[in-house]
């Protein structure tokens, strides 16, 4: 058993180029993957305190390399609070990705969309969120790093390149207020209404948290949402999981694109 840290692994496997930029992959959208250059594949089950997936269509694997010029440290597949009750199940990822060396993060998920017209298979940049769980990954901390300014969370500067890259893409991007449920179950029509009347565009069950450790941390993040669905109530469609791995897919080619016109913009910052 190697008595390196997650960081120290990552490193050495960087070699020459190690990751500035972290990214967290959604359900559905490990495909972007494949568009890592210099791939190199480190599973969970090698780095110290990264999770045991347990979501199908979360593979457990980091993929460092390059994506539109910029070294990249990309996690395909999360740790969420529904699996064992723990809001700071990616506490370790996160801290690992800065002690690499990486200074912002790229949070993406699947999410229920509440706006008419942004639909399955669209794209929504996160502009806030609002913390439904009730809970939050920071329990416990030492003060007084602990009480963390979430204004402008979501880093002013990344929204505008995203909306600028979309534009230069000629992908649609919806933006809004993301609310954060614990899940592992879906919403009631009545909770989807009062998400809406709290300010809400889209729901989920991850990605809040990640901001939450990512800000604590000082890290510059930016999150998207790859809608699948829309909100419990909001039309006839059963909700399952199924349905959001293959709506997921409809949004991936635009979001590819979408992110390596990001990262190419960083690149050449
Ligand atoms: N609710 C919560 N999480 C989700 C949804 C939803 O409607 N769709 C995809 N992830």
């Amino acid at each position: 058993m190697s008595t390196k840290n997650a960081a120290e692994i990552i490193l050495e496997a960087a070699g020459d180029t190690p990751p500035t930029f972290g990214m967290v992959l959604g359900s559905g959208l490990g495909a972007l993957a494949d568009a890592v250059e210099d791939a190199k594949h480190i599973p969970y089950a090698d780095l110290p305190g990264f999770p045991k997936p347990t979501v199908q269509g979360h593979e457990g694997q980091l993929v460092l390399g390059r994506l539109g010029g910029v070294s990249i440290a990309m996690m395909q597949g999360r740790a969420h609070y529904y699996e064992a009750g723990k809001a700071d199940a990616m506490k370790g990822p996160i801290r690992s990705l800065q002690a690499a060396g990486c200074k912002s993060l790229l949070l993406t998920n699947a999410a229920g969309s509440l706006v008419k017209g942004a639909g399955p298979g669209s794209l929504m940049l996160i502009t806030d969120h609002i913390n439904f769980a009730g809970t939050s990954p920071l329990i416990g901390e030492a003060a007084p790093t602990r009480f963390v300014d979430l204004i402008d969370a979501y880093s002013p500067d990344y929204r505008a390149q995203l909306h600028e890259s979309a534009r230069q893409q000629g992908v649609t991007l919806n933006e809004g207020v993301y609310m954060w449920f614990s899940g592992p179950n879906f919403e009631t029509p009545a909770e989807i209404r009062a998400a809406k009347i709290l300010g809400a565009d889209a729901v989920g069950m991850s990605t809040v948290p990640e901001v939450i450790l990512a800000r604590h941390l000082g890290l510059k993040v930016a999150a998207l949402s790859i809608i699948t669905n829309y909100g419990a109530g909001l039309d006839d469609m059963p909700l399952s999981h199924a349905q959001t791995m293959e709506k997921a897919a409809l949004a991936a080619q635009d979001f590819k694109k979408l992110a390596i016109a990001f990262f190419e913009g960083q690149a050449n910052d």
